[in-house]
Formats: structure tokens, sequence, C-alpha cells
């Protein structure tokens, strides 16, 4: 069998937002300068035609790493490596821009990123154009048809505009304008969390069955445990800015390790109908700005220590799994029942 190729190699990310008040205020208020660590110390990889998710509760930084991942922002810290090139690296131009073809994004709302006055087909040329991928008008039309069918649409709905469409059929839409460019990655932030669950599924499925087409690699990013569970090769819990946890789905299910994925799966629905009770996620989230010392989840754990309370919990491996928690490091977090 061919050895993996990991294909995204993300190190140590980390972004600062300066989030202080304008300078006039701060000086007549006496207020220092106010910092928002969004993305913390988050290192993962992807191998070539697998997905990862990142799942976590709003505000865990997930957008940020998605964010910076595609280039749209500049980490404060750290280093993206995609397809072997590191894509900060400002030497590169000619890889640089050959790789921005090779990576696409698509967002929670299909509506705010089609541009309503446009049409379909428009649309989805938009990126055949702009990285001038097909040279004529007549084929730029064929394969903006081609594409429209490999996402259940139909050539004819090529002459329609956004709003004619329903919000699963618009993220159809989304996706075959980032299949436009032939990409070998492409990072899904929400892609389903404003359908309904059955129009959800569908769009989960069509996700799954382009990818073993094509090959593609996914990073994929959702609030919803469930939906990550049938989606990713790899999943990877943020609290906080930070990666608690990394697993496969199977086994972060069956036995999750970090205090807080298993809050998480606690509150999810129950899919066996076992009867397990379903428990609402405890307490809230911290205010960034000034999070807790040592592990940021400390003040919502059942299991917090004094240690906890002012070492931050360095990454450890068991059998294949990633976790960051001093309470599993010390054997003291009791078997899951
Ligand atoms: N441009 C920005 N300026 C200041 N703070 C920001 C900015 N973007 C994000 N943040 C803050 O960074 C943190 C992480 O935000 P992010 O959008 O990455 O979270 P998320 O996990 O995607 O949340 P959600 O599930 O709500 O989409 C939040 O506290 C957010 O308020
Ligand atoms: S490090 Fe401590 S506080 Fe944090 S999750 Fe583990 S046991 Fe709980
Ligand atoms: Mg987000």
């Amino acid at each position: 069998m061919a050895s993996k190729n990991i294909l995204v190699k993300v190190n140590s990310l980390t972004r600062i937002f300066d989030v202080s008040k304008p300078w006039l205020n701060r000086i007549l208020e006496r207020e220092k300068k106010q910092f928002l660590r969004a993305v913390d110390d988050v290192s993962f990889s992807i191998i070539e035609g697998e997905s990862f998710a990142l799942v976590g509760e709003s505000g865990s930084g997930k957008s940020t790493v998605a964010k910076m991942v595609v280039g749209l922002l500049d980490p404060t810290k750290g280093s993206i490596i995609i397809d072997n090139i590191d894509i900060s690296d400002k030497n590169k131009k000619e890889e640089l821009r050959k790789l921005r073809a090779e990576i696409q994004m698509i967002f929670q709302d299909p509506f705010a990123s089609l541009n309503p006055r446009w049409r379909v087909d428009k649309i989805i040329a938009e990126p055949l154009k702009s990285f001038k991928l097909e040279k004529s008008e007549k084929q730029i039309s064929a394969r903006v048809d081609e594409l429209l069918s490999l996402v259940g649409l139909d050539a004819s709905d090529g002459r329609k505009f956004p709003h004619e469409f329903s919000g699963g059929q618009r993220q159809r839409i989304c996706i075959a304008r980032a299949l436009a460019s032939k990409p070998k990655f492409i990072v899904c932030d929400e892609p389903t969390s404003a359908l309904d669950v059955s129009v959800q599924a569908q769009i989960l499925n069509l996700m799954r069955d382009l990818q073993d087409e094509f090959g593609l690699t996914f990073l994929f990013i959702s609030h919803d445990l469930s939906v990550v569970r049938h989606m990713a090769n790899h999943v990877g819990v943020m609290y906080l800015g930070r990666i608690v946890e990394i697993a496969n789905p199977k086994v972060l299910f069956e036995n999750p390790q970090h205090p807080y994925t298993r809050m998480l799966l606690d509150a999810i629905p129950d899919l066996e109908m076992s009867n397990k009770e379903r428990k609402p996620i405890e307490g809230e989230i911290p205010n960034p700005i000034d999070p807790p010392s040592g592990c940021t989840f400390h003040p919502r754990c059942p299991y917090a220590d004094e240690e906890c309370k002012i070492k931050i919990p360095a990454p450890i491996n068991i059998k294949g799994i990633m976790v960051a928690c001093h309470g599993v490091a010390r054997g003291r977090i009791p078997a899951k029942q």
C-alpha cells in the first residue's frame, strides 16, 4: 500500500486580535490595551483524501483557524504547510498562485456568499476565468454545465439567479463554484448548519460522494459532533482557541478522554435510542479576553485540581488519541460509563 501523504500541516498556529478600545477612550478611562487569543498553539495534519473536522462551541476559534488555513487571515505565530508549500513564504509567489486554485472554501451561509445580481452560470464560471482554466466561452459553458450536473443541478439552472433556489440548492451552487478550479483541498466552515436536517444529510452525502470521486481533502468545521461523526477521519475538539483532543470519530464517540469532549457528547440527542439521559452543556464559556489560568476548562471541569489551575496541559498521545489534560495524564479521570 502506498504511504499516506500529508497534504496539510498546521504547526503551533496562533492568532491574537487586538480588541482594545480606541486610543482616546483608553487614555480617558485609564485602560490598557486588550488582546484576544482566538487561536492558541493549534497543530494538526490532514492526510490527502481524508477529512479532518474541528468541533467546538461558538467562539472556540474554528472559523479563525479556517480563515488562516485558506490565507484570508495572517497567523500571529505558527505555520501552515499545504502540498509542501509554506503559505506564508513570500519568496514562492508562483507556487502560491498555483496553490490558490487548489484550495477552496465553502461557507455557512450560501446566500451571503453568492452575488445576488449574477446568474448562476456566471457565478460558477468566475473561478474558471480568474484562474484562466478554460480558454473559449464554449469551453467555459460546457464546464459550467458539467459542474452543475456534478452537484445534482440541471444545466438550465445556470440561467437562474441565486434567489430562485432553496437553501440546499444554493449550497450546491457554492460547491459547484468551489469545484470549478479542480481543488485538492476544501475548507468547509459550517456548510450545513443553516439547513434543515434532511437537506443537511443530502449535502453531506453529496460532499462525501465528491470526495470519493475526486480524492478531495477536507477541513470540515462544525459546532455539531453528530454532523462530523460520519464526515471525518479525525476530529479535533476545540475549547477557547486550543485543541483539547484529537481522535478518530469512532474512538471519540465510544471512548472520549477529555472532560470537555465528554460534556459535548453527553449533550447530543441520543442517536442509538439507548435511553441514555441527555445532559445539557454545563457552565458558560469564559471571556476569551481574560481566560482562566492553566487549563482554561478548569472552572467547568468536575476533575479539576490545583495543577489544572496553574499549568497549561501539554498534549499527550495515548494509543493514537491526542489529549491535553492533566487528569488524563495522571490517570484520575474515571473510565466512561
Ligand atoms: N476579527 C476579529 N476581531 C476580534 N475578535 C475576533 C475576530 N474574529 C474572531 N474574533 C474572536 O475570536 C474568537 C473565536 O472566533 P471564531 O469566529 O473563530 O469562533 P468559532 O468557533 O468559529 O465560533 P462560531 O461557532 O460562533 O462560528 C471569538 O471570541 C471571537 O469573538
Ligand atoms: S486539565 Fe484538569 S481542568 Fe483541564 S480538563 Fe483536564 S482535569 Fe479538567
Ligand atoms: Mg465560526
